[in-house]
């Protein structure tokens, strides 16, 4: 299939075939997906005895700005893509907005507390563009700064690391007004905020992380149209892709300018594509070129795959010539700039037809996007190890919604999921892998995007009513993970 027709996508998978998904199994199979011939990861069982972690591994929990803190128009904050997408767009699953979402803005110390007994070392959070800077380039908002500064204040406090995202997705508005991510000078308007957060918070030692997932972004955003702007301009799309990577690099160079404390890097959200029908090879790699490469290829090796982006099955339906005319002189050296700290966001894998149209290889969780197959953890970290320069690798991301039919904060569903991902972790650092530490999504339930409230993520129930939080059983499973430094067996 070519053209503008979406047929990858890790938020629509399955909608259109109605497939539905109850308590983790998918109870449709789709017409023609064949189960591939086992890999050769797949023969790995866990020891009988528990995985130790290396001393100072970070076991953290991660969370982003519009989906927790709400006060959306408080203390000057302008608006977000976010907030005119969810009040505008129709097309949040229960009409909902992030406008109180799990109000962290005047609940973070609790949020803490929470973090605190569960004994991570680590927090990844975002800071909202439009929190610090209304309205995208000049004034900027010193209440924004000050809530943030108490963020970084209360971690310190508690002795948890800061991983500090700069974008997660909330555009100001005024920048989407003047062009969005497709237009190139979104990525100077972002290095310029990056300035003023490395000018207030370049003391603080800290992962510091560029942009969250570029393609999602990218894809959902200007391709897919079901995440905000809600444009379906493959065009657009590419050019999205390649000014975020540009803003990500003019990033990393502001940080090395102004002598940031600790070490700055992209999120990317990977995965193992596999083909579903021997004869799908070309159309796989073409989905790996569009769904992987695109992204660590410009970062780590400083040019773009020539596979990624055109009219063959597979690939992301934009013109190629366009795309090569948006890279200037320099672009990809910026863009390639060193980074100390590689974040991947992992949630599964994919087969790939010859339409080159994903299919399911795997159970999906109750979000049908999600193909669950721990071993491919290992699979694409191996990978990273062997197709890339070594630099230190955060899993920044890695969870999985509660079942439909579950009640409250009793999820072994998230339990299995986990142990098995920290497993394939503890297996990937003994193979040479160079990761380092392992953030769950998320610390609470909280606006999933078009899913509005209807998924939950967090290892803690929040009751969007009263705003009361309790952790559920995985919540305390993970903190005896966490202070033994060791996955043991189910
Ligand atoms: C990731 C996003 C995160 C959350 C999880 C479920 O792609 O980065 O905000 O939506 O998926």
């Amino acid at each position: 299939m070519t053209g503008s027709a979406p047929s990858f996508s890790r938020r629509q998978l399955f909608t259109a075939t109605g497939a539905m998904a109850v308590g983790g199994v998918a109870l449709a199979t789709l017409a023609g997906c064949s189960t591939p011939a086992p890999a050769k990861t797949a023969m790995w069982t866990p020891p009988a005895t528990p995985m130790a972690f290396p001393k100072g591994y970070v076991w953290g929990a991660a969370t982003s700005a519009y989906q927790i803190e709400g006060a959306w128009n408080i203390d000057g904050r302008g608006p977000s893509v976010w907030d005119t997408f969810a009040l505008y767009s129709g097309k949040i699953a229960d009409g909902s907005t992030g406008e109180v979402a799990a109000d962290h803005y005047h609940r973070w110390k609790t949020d803490f507390d929470l973090l605190k007994t569960l004994g991570v070392g680590g927090y990844r959070f975002s800071l909202a563009w439009p929190r610090i800077q209304p309205t995208g380039s000049g004034a900027i908002n010193q209440k924004g700064l000050d809530f943030y500064k108490q963020l970084l204040d209360g971690l310190a406090e508690r002795s948890i690391r800061p991983a500090i995202t700069l974008f997660h997705w909330d555009l100001p508005q005024p920048v989407q007004d003047a062009g969005g991510w497709p237009n190139r000078d979104t990525a100077n308007r972002f290095a310029d905020y990056a300035d003023i957060v490395f000018g207030a918070f370049g003391d603080v030692d800290a992962d510091w992380f560029t942009l969250n997932e570029p393609k999602t972004h990218a894809f959902n955003g200007y391709w897919y149209g079901n995440h905000a702007p809600g444009l379906t301009d493959p065009n657009a799309a590419a050019a999205a892709v390649h000014h975020q990577l540009l803003a990500h690099g003019l990033t990393v160079q502001a940080f090395d300018a102004q002598g940031v404390k600790g070490r700055v890097g992209p999120v990317l959200n990977l995965t193992p594509v596999s083909a579903s029908d021997p004869a799908a090879a070309d159309q796989t790699k073409n989905v790996d070129a569009r769904e992987n490469r695109l992204f660590l290829d410009p970062v780590l090796k400083g040019s773009y795959p020539t596979d990624a982006i055109g009219t063959e099955n597979g690939q992301l339906p934009a013109d190629p010539a366009q795309f090569a005319s948006l890279v200037k002189e320099g672009d990809l050296k910026t863009i390639s700039s060193p980074i100390g700290v590689l974040g991947v966001n992992y949630y599964g894998v994919a087969g790939v037809d010859l339409n080159g149209d994903e299919v399911q290889i795997h159970p999906t969780s109750t979000a049908e996007w999600e193909q669950i197959w721990a071993p491919g953890l290992y699979t694409l970290l191996t990978r990273i190890k062997r197709e890339y320069k070594k630099v230190p690798i955060l899993l920044t991301e890695n969870g999985i919604p509660d079942d439909l039919l579950q009640d409250g904060v009793d999820d072994p569903q998230r339990i299995d999921y986990l142990r098995s991902h920290f497993q394939q972790a503890a297996r990937a650092i003994e193979a040479g892998v160079p990761l380092e530490g392992h953030y769950v999504w998320s610390l609470l339930d909280n606006f999933e995007w078009a899913e509005g409230y209807t998924q939950r993520w967090g290892l803690t129930h929040v009751d969007f009513t009263t705003q009361k939080r309790t952790p559920k059983k995985s919540f305390h499973w993970y903190s005896t993970v966490i202070a033994a430094n060791a996955v043991a067996p189910k």
